[in-house]
């Protein structure tokens, strides 16, 4: 039991020893130990705390105080201590967090572009140089544009059933078929005034095969003018062809029907795979088709707003997904669209 002065000295003599003990407290663990032995339901200051009754009556006050204020100095060096240990440990953590900047940095997949987009830049560089602005048209297309203004009447195989995807909640509206609606959009634009305009985009139709996908892309041309003649279509597929095959590339006009031309040509190049001596993919006669073409037709210059006395025009559609596997010796068009990075990162 403790006794008169001695108590007082017990008393410092157990500040001294918590005070030691919460310094040497290195962490969380530690100082939560400390806080069990110093502060604790058993610990020494509660028994002491719990023998003042025992001490004579003139001491209990001054021992109550130092008691009592002993515990609220260890109470708050514990909160201190706390802070210190957590900002120790937030700093040891950043430390351990610096990076080291001679470390190789971590490779990033870089992306590239589309065999696709690729073509399609090169056709749209090539007649971009020849003077042909870009224009667009929407991929849900009336069918008035889509084909009566080209001259495709109802009655026209192209508009079966099998062929074309119809908007059901929008009758007279389709999924365009081709981008020859937007030669028409394009000349009641520009008519009477002369008119140089390409455009690639999305176009549908119902099939689906090795060289068939539902939805494929096209490059369109137009040039309507006075003056304008087969010759000039002539020379601007050609330089068209040298800017995509090469040079060396030799084209060939074969007469063909278009309703939207007249007359219509479809475009041969000299054979990408054999270089025109025959193989299985020319069907051994030297050359590929790669695109329509033609004059246009007197009925769609009339849509478009220009009278066929005055004017006159070539056209040409090409289809992107066609060309790309020609370029790139692709033969089956689903690879296209499929995502595989086995094929893409070939470009
Ligand atoms: N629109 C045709 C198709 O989708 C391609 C075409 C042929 C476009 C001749 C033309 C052209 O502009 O003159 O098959």
């Amino acid at each position: 039991m403790l006794k008169g002065m001695d108590r007082m000295k017990d008393v410092e003599a157990l500040r001294s020893d918590a005070l030691r003990d919460i310094a040497a407290a290195r962490d969380e663990a530690a100082l939560e130990q400390a806080r069990i032995v110093w502060l604790g339901r058993k610990g020494p200051l509660v028994d002491a705390l719990r023998g003042i009754k025992d001490a004579p009556a003139a001491e209990r006050r001054d021992l109550g105080l130092a008691l009592n204020r002993l515990r609220d100095e260890l109470e708050s060096l514990m909160t201190e201590r706390q802070a210190e240990i957590s900002e120790r440990a937030l700093f040891a953590r950043l430390r351990g967090e610096t990076f080291d900047v001679t470390l190789p940095g971590r490779p990033r997949a870089m992306g590239g572009p589309h065999p696709l987009q690729l073509v399609e830049d090169a056709l749209v560089d090539a007649l971009h140089a020849l003077g042909f602005h870009f224009a667009e048209g929407p991929e849900v297309e009336s069918e008035a544009l889509n084909f009566e203004a080209l001259n495709i009447p109802a009655d026209h195989p192209a508009r079966e059933m099998h062929d074309t995807f119809f908007v059901q909640d929008q009758p007279g509206y389709v999924l365009r078929t081709h981008t020859s609606p937007v030669q028409i959009r394009a000349m009641r634009k520009h008519a009477p005034q002369p008119v140089r305009m390409i455009t690639v985009g999305r176009v549908y139709r119902r099939d689906d095969d090795v060289t068939h996908s539902p939805v494929f892309h096209q490059m369109e041309g137009l040039a309507v003018g006075e003056g304008i003649g087969m010759h000039h279509l002539k020379g601007t597929l050609y330089e068209f062809c040298r800017a995509i095959f090469g040079e060396d590339v030799r084209i060939r006009l074969r007469p063909s029907y278009f309703p939207f031309t007249e007359p219509s040509a479809e475009v041969d190049i000299g054979c990408v795979f054999c270089g025109g001596e025959g193989c299985r993919i020319c069907k051994g006669t030297g050359f590929i088709e790669i695109l329509g073409s033609g004059m246009v037709h007197p009925h769609v210059l009339r849509e478009g707003g220009y009278d066929p006395a005055v004017h006159t025009g070539f056209a040409f559609g090409v289809g992107v997904e066609r060309i790309a596997m020609l370029r790139y010796g692709i033969d089956d068009v689903r690879l296209l669209f499929q995502s595989d990075l086995r094929l893409l990162r070939q470009f």
